[in-house]
């Protein structure tokens, strides 16, 4: 049994489908940016404020210490991709699964508090990162599995179901 890595943009409901899916599957459930803070003792608009690559580092260094814990779901930030080593990580240590989104539905799960933990988001829209990013998500992942119109059980269930498990 190996992890099962979930990426997508903000709003793509990687944390709440990864919280069911955990229990689903009774597996650890781990969430990469609740880590950087963890590690860092510091939010991640702090870690922002002092340059996105001080941010994307501890990431990275996140990413590759979980390669050594037991098999877990694990949501990743949604720029966790933009980084070809961290890809190759996910990869050789289990699945790679997407959830798509559109732009409305991410707006309105990122509404309220979304945006004020999101520093990214006072400098792009999410239609901005979603056209930058959505062709890298669509090519390193393993399987998308659409979230548009879904409650994260139903998500949920596909993505076990997609795992055979
Ligand atoms: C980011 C997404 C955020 C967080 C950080 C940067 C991104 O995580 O890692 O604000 O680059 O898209 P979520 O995708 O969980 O919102």
């Amino acid at each position: 049994m190996q992890h099962v890595w979930l990426i997508g943009m903000m709003g793509s409901g990687k944390t709440t489908v990864g919280v069911t899916l955990a229990d689903l599957l009774d597996m650890p459930f781990v969430d990469t940016d609740a880590e950087v803070e963890a590690s860092s003792q510091t939010t991640i608009p702090e870690l922002f404020a002092q340059g996105e690559s001080v941010f994307r580092e501890i990431e990275s260094t996140v990413i590759g210490a979980l390669i050594q814990v037991p098999a877990s779901v694990i949501a990743t930030g949604g720029g966790s991709v933009l980084s070809q080593d961290n890809v190759e990580l996910m990869k050789r240590s289990g699945s790679i699964v997407h959830l798509s989104v559109d732009v409305p539905t991410a707006d309105k799960r990122l509404d309220g508090d979304g945006m004020q933990t999101r520093p990214l988001l006072s400098s792009s829209t999410t239609s901005q990162l979603l056209e930058q990013r959505q062709a890298l998500y669509l090519e390193v992942s393993d399987v998308t599995i659409a979230t548009v119109d879904k409650d994260p059980g139903t998500i949920a269930q596909e993505v076990a179901t997609w795992l055979d498990m």
